[in-house]
């Protein structure tokens, strides 16, 4: 057995013809008069090839065993399909089974499993329509996200998954520590907290520091920029925040493009470059799970896919923002003030009433963002941008950063951040410094908005969250 093998996608698309062979597993099975019909996928697009078992053709035995999640290798003859939805079938003349699946307790069997059944089951729940299209998209995205950089001569750089910089400067972190008295209970405390604790401990930890599950590649992806002038990463991230919602996960996956020689104009239009390219990549070449998504997930997300890959995105200041939403005469939950940073609701309601597509705002007040972000010449705000999507919010987060060293210095100092800790960080604004600029794109929240899917932890094989880290 060869990897190398028609798949069912290629005999969907191949002309009748007799001795092909078929791998994968059963997804349904009906039986009438002298014949039985099977649904087979094997994950490689969409559709199941249906094959038809003539009364006789396999043994009894074997047909017994065609059950509901069997997997199996079907040969027999490809044949133009007389029944709707499929141009051919394959009317079987054999079959071996590699594992039967008892049909009694064969957990995706059930009709109308809801999310939260279908994640319990996440090992599982890929053999259905909504997870193979979800993965399937997921890797088509992943692809489209290179490519996009590699056409625009950026060089995907790997930054540290183990770090002892805390590039956002607040959120808590996971310890990654070999002293596990030292650590205990103590996961998700600030690197300030670790800090006292390993300087308490008499015996020195595994990196001679306080180390972490990174939060970001940035600052990593920044010295490289400084030499290579255009990069990115792509890779997992952690948060050890203790926000349960349908939009956050402990473990997600970032792109981080940075730029040398690039102002926040520069970046805002890379973002949104990106965006509609990944976009019209998967109308172009995810077309089948996409019709899917938009029949059964979320009712208008071709529309607003194209529309989105075919316009330009609203530009607002924060402070502009702000005064929308002041007099929108909206009755929200949290009030929105200046200085106050948006919730969920109020990116909604700009990004869902006021504009109707995806917003870029910028110039936030430098106390709600992190150090790193070049402070303006008002004192108050700073060269930030977010993008916000409907239905999800805050989708992509970037800044132009601070390269002159006495305001970043002082800055640092003034966050109460461990100044020692960032000397080679500093050490980019001593030696060649120059305007830059970057930003990260959440892969999952993106997935969420190209799919339509409505939780975060049903576009990642295995989430993590809060209190979860099954399989
Ligand atoms: O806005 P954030 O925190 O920005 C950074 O980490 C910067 N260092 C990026 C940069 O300038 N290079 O996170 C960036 C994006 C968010 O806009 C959001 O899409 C996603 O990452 N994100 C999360 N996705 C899932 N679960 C979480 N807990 C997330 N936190 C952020
Ligand atoms: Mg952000």
């Amino acid at each position: 057995m060869d990897y190398r093998r028609t798949y069912v996608k290629d005999l969907l698309a191949s002309q009748p013809q007799t001795g092909v062979e078929a791998f994968g597993w059963v997804k349904t099975r009906r039986d009438s008069k002298g014949v039985s019909f099977v649904q087979l996928s094997d994950g490689s697009c969409f559709n199941d090839l249906q094959i038809v078992i003539d009364a006789g053709t396999l043994p009894d035995e074997t047909l017994k065993l065609l059950t509901t999640g069997a997997s199996v290798r079907f040969t027999g003859d490809l044949v133009a399909s007389p029944g709707e939805g499929q141009s051919v079938e394959l009317k079987a003349t054999g079959a071996e089974i590699f594992g039967a699946s008892d049909p009694t307790t064969y957990p995706l069997q059930k009709k109308g499993a809801t999310m939260e059944f279908l994640r319990e089951i996440a090992h599982l729940r890929v053999r259905g329509n909504t997870f193979g299209a979800v993965f399937r998209v997921r890797a088509q995205a992943a692809y489209a996200v290179h490519k996009f950089f590699y056409e625009r001569g950026f060089h995907w750089v790997h930054t540290p998954i183990i770090t002892a910089s805390d590039c956002e400067g607040a959120g808590a972190m996971f310890a990654v520590s070999t002293l596990l008295e030292a650590i205990e209970d103590h996961s998700g405390e600030t690197p300030q907290t670790l800090w006292k604790l390993h300087n308490q401990n008499p015996k020195s930890d595994f990196f001679g520091k306080p180390a972490f599950l990174t939060v970001s590649g940035q600052l990593e992806a920044e010295t490289l920029a400084m030499g290579l002038t255009n990069v990115y990463t792509f890779g997992p991230t952690f948060r050890a925040e203790n926000s349960n919602t349908a939009r956050h996960l402990s473990e997600f996956w970032m792109i981080e493009p940075e730029m040398a020689f690039c102002s926040l104009e520069g970046d805002m239009k890379l973002a949104e470059e990106f965006l509609r390219y990944v976009i019209q990549y998967l109308l172009d070449n995810s077309s089948q799970d996409l019709d899917f998504f938009n029949k059964r997930i979320e009712p208008e997300l071709l529309s607003t896919l194209e529309h989105v890959a075919n316009s330009s995105f609203e530009h607002l200041t924060y402070s502009e923002a702000v005064k929308h939403l002041e007099s929108s005469g909206e009755s929200f939950e949290f009030p929105c003030t200046w200085g106050s940073d948006l919730q969920a609701e109020h990116e909604r309601w700009l990004t869902e009433v006021k504009v109707g597509r995806p917003v870029i705002l910028t110039d936030y007040p430098k106390d709600i963002k992190a150090f790193y972000m070049r402070q303006n010449e008002d004192g108050k705000t700073v060269r930030a941008m977010d993008v916000l999507a409907p239905r999800i919010g805050e989708i992509i987060g970037g800044s132009q950063r601070e390269e002159r060293l006495d305001v970043l210095e002082s800055r640092i100092k003034e966050m109460g951040l461990p100044i020692e800790a960032y000397w080679w960080y500093l050490d980019l604004r001593r030696f060649g410094s120059a305007p830059h600029a970057g930003f990260g794109l959440g892969f999952e929240r993106l997935l969420m908005y190209v799919t339509g899917m409505k939780n975060i932890r049903d576009v990642i094989p295995y989430h993590r969250t809060p209190g979860n880290a099954e399989f």
